[in-house]
């Protein structure tokens, strides 16, 4: 049995042996941010100095590794091989932030299925991800990695990842282990500036941040990953707080604690320690387990225990969870179980998981403008030549759609938004194209030459954003509008007065303004994966029709910012009638209200909502209420609507967000056809944490809504007595 395994590996080992499980290193053919001194892989594997390795990519890699391990290791315990798998391994899904916008949490889940499946074909065990940090600040580079603003819709996301990686069982060659990254609260680093300053209190903590990881944890993810944030004024990775009583003994997890990139190292960069030794030995008290890159663990770990300062013990328990999940997954009885490359060649890129990538790309674009019904493109009338488009703009034809965090061998094999509108059939005389401007930098000539163009058009697609760069680790931005070059090159096409339909590719919500005042749609469609091309043009062509809603809300302007639909009343909120007012919660110089709210997103279909009904309006503690609501598609096209249901709690021991999430239902409709659709609301439901850190449901008034979006609802009332 896999205990008695262990603790007789244990009594067999050095203290340098276990600190070397212990300790991660990157692997010297994968180079990441600074460049933190690791010595060669080979070495470090032969003498037994480390017990997992990040960022080897290929069967090959894998195996020359692990052989290394178990034949030239003194025991012969073999590596786990970590890597970021965070939106598909070879064939690229859309980005987190993008997936969370279809709100289907099975195809989400599956395309993590489909990349556990392709990575644990090269040998890679153990992910660092999912990522299900919640954000409000949309410079923040990260944000394309998780969810979005809302912690209901952000833990089922974060359930059904762990559920994707891990699959029923951690012992199948075809799962990964997940980690759930990166707790807690970096998603509200101060200005959106990435490794910034966070200081929120343990109350905002437990309500928003933190339910995604306790989805997690439920789901059973093996391991966990640090933020690289302070709390309360302590790193986390030396927070014992944090990690040990609030992770370990409160969440009851006992699962495997890695620290972030150089995270230990920097508890005394924070000045939070007064050496580096003192960073270990906070870290090693606080229940970390795996030191990623740096080696404090290994140069202090030895002299801390001599000095008496850290315990034998404490190591023990470290090395311990890690050997149980190597003897779990089936490592250590076979060391080269996951290594397959004939199943490399089965699984990577293959044209199932294309086909998976493809439809949850279709699902994840937003429409945010449809102007008298522009789109969908009159797809015969392209095909017959009848009429002509201009495709213009730096994503017209570029590859840059697979987004930040993906190492597919495959970029090339991205399919352009020209190439998916070229496989529809449309021949090059009436798809014209003009790059007109790069990303950050203008092109000489590339206006005029895109103006020229534009002129012969009948229609004009702009495809502008940010590049993949510009989003991710370490990728905040001040200005999150659209790049002053590729402005310039929209200004000019505008004043032609052609019909534009504006084609976003970026990694975050960006202030969009300008746009929804000057073209006549808006498709928001993040970075899409390796198919994203043909997602494009399905939508573009209406071959499929969008049903994408934000996760998200897109500012009106820079200076909103953090901005969230589940926001609190304040004492002075705004009303219709004090608008005009002075004392009240409100900008002198524009709105509250963000351009395009959480859960927005339109559709060539219109639905509408009536009948709005609870099946009684009173509940006691204990007791569940039942909602109904009517959908009608009154639109002349198929389509899918995500029904929305929201609650607020009217008043509370605490102040209590004007709007939550609760429930969501996805309706498939035809033209005029109509569905009800049924909601419960159970006491679970209307929990929160009040200022004692209690989950309590508390009687009370509670306002029900049911609509498209969080701002567009039919409301009701109930009491919970
Ligand atoms: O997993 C990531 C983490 O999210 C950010 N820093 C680098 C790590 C590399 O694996």
């Amino acid at each position: 049995n896999i205990r008695q395994s262990v603790e007789e590996l244990l009594t067999q080992m050095t203290l340098e042996e276990k600190i070397g499980q212990m300790s991660q290193c990157a692997d010297s053919e994968f180079s990441f941010g600074a460049d933190i001194e690791a010595g060669p892989t080979e070495v470090l594997v032969r003498e037994g100095r480390v017990g997992s390795i990040l960022g080897a990519f290929n069967s090959h890699r894998t195996f020359d590794l692990q052989k290394l391990a178990v034949e030239q290791s003194r025991l012969g315990i073999p590596l786990f091989f970590n890597a970021d798998v965070i939106h598909g391994y070879q064939t690229i899904f859309p980005i987190p932030l993008g997936w969370a916008s279809s709100w289907n949490i099975e195809q989400i889940r599956e395309a993590c299925v489909i990349a556990a499946r392709e990575a644990t074909a090269s040998g890679i065990t153990y992910n660092h991800g999912p990522m299900v940090d919640i954000s409000r600040d949309a410079r923040w580079g990260r944000v394309m990695e998780g969810a979005g603003e809302d912690p209901y819709l952000g833990s089922l996301i974060a359930r059904a990842q762990v559920e994707g990686f891990q699959g029923d069982s951690l012992f199948s060659e075809e799962t990964l282990i997940a980690c759930l990254k990166h707790f807690v609260a970096y998603g509200a680093s101060e200005a959106g500036r990435d490794y910034n300053t966070v200081d929120i209190s343990e109350w905002m903590l437990r309500n928003i941040y933190l339910p995604p990881f306790q989805a997690g944890l439920e789901a059973g993810s093996a391991s966990v990953m640090n933020a690289f944030n302070f709390y309360n004024g302590v790193p986390i990775a030396g927070n014992r707080f944090i990690l040990n009583d609030l992770l370990r003994k409160e969440l009851g997890f006992d699962g495997m604690l890695i620290s972030d990139y150089g995270a230990i190292d920097e508890i005394y960069v924070h000045g939070a320690a007064r050496d580096r030794k003192e960073a270990a030995r906070l870290s090693l008290d606080a229940s970390m387990d795996i030191e990623m890159v740096t080696q404090l663990y290994e140069q202090h770990l030895p002299a801390l225990v001599t000095e008496g300062k850290i315990q034998i013990e404490q190591i023990d328990a470290a090395v311990r969870r890690i050997l149980t999940y190597k003897y779990e997954i089936g490592l250590m009885d076979d060391p080269f179980r996951y290594i397959r490359p004939e199943k490399e060649a089965e699984y990577h890129f293959n044209a199932e998981h294309l086909q998976a990538s493809l439809e949850l790309a279709r699902r994840s674009i937003v429409l945010l403008k449809n102007e008298r019904r522009i789109l969908p493109l009159p797809q015969e009338g392209l095909l017959q030549g009848d009429m002509t488009l201009a495709l213009i703009g730096p994503f017209a034809d570029s590859k840059d759609l697979l987004g930040a965090w993906q190492f597919s061998r495959y970029k090339e094999e991205t399919v352009t938004l020209r190439e998916g509108l070229q496989a529809k059939g449309i021949a090059d005389a009436t798809l014209l194209y003009a790059q007109g401007s790069g990303v950050n930098e203008a092109i000489a000539g590339g206006i005029e030459q895109a103006v020229k163009t534009a002129r012969e058009a009948d229609v004009i697609v702009l495809a502008l954003g940010e590049d993949s760069e510009m989003s991710g680790e370490a990728a905040s931005r001040m200005d999150i509008s659209i790049p002053a070059p590729q402005q310039r090159l929209a200004e000019e096409l505008v004043k032609l007065g052609k019909p534009i339909v504006l084609v976003l590719i970026n990694g975050r919500p960006l202030v969009l303004d300008w746009y929804e005042q000057h073209v006549d749609a808006i498709v928001e469609t993040w970075f899409l994966g390796s198919q994203a091309g043909h997602a494009i043009a399905d939508v573009l062509l209406g071959d499929y029709n969008p049903s994408g809603k934000l996760t998200m809300s897109f500012p009106k302007h820079l200076g909103q910012i953090p901005i969230y639909y589940n926001r609190f009343n304040t004492g002075r909120p705004v009303t219709e009638e004090n608008r005009d007012e002075k004392y009240i919660s409100k900008y002198l110089d524009g709105p509250n209200d963000p351009l395009y709210p959480f859960g927005y997103g339109l559709s060539y279909a219109h639905f509408t909502y009536s009948a709005l009904k609870l099946d009684r309006d009173i509940i006691k503690q204990g007791e569940s209420i039942t909602v109904r609501a009517t959908v009608t598609n009154t639109g002349n096209m198929a389509g899918e609507e995500t029904v929305q249901m929201y609650i607020q709690d009217l008043y509370g021991s605490t102040v209590r967000p004007v709007k939550e999430l609760k429930g969501f239902r996805k309706v498939h409709l035809q033209p005029g056809q109509s569905t009800g659709v049924e909601f419960t609301i159970t006491e679970q439901d209307l929990k929160f944490c009040n200022a004692a850190l209690e989950w309590v449901a508390e009687p009370g008034e509670f306002k029900v809504f049911v609509g498209t979006s969080s701002v567009d609802v039919l409301e009701r009332t109930f009491e919970l007595i």
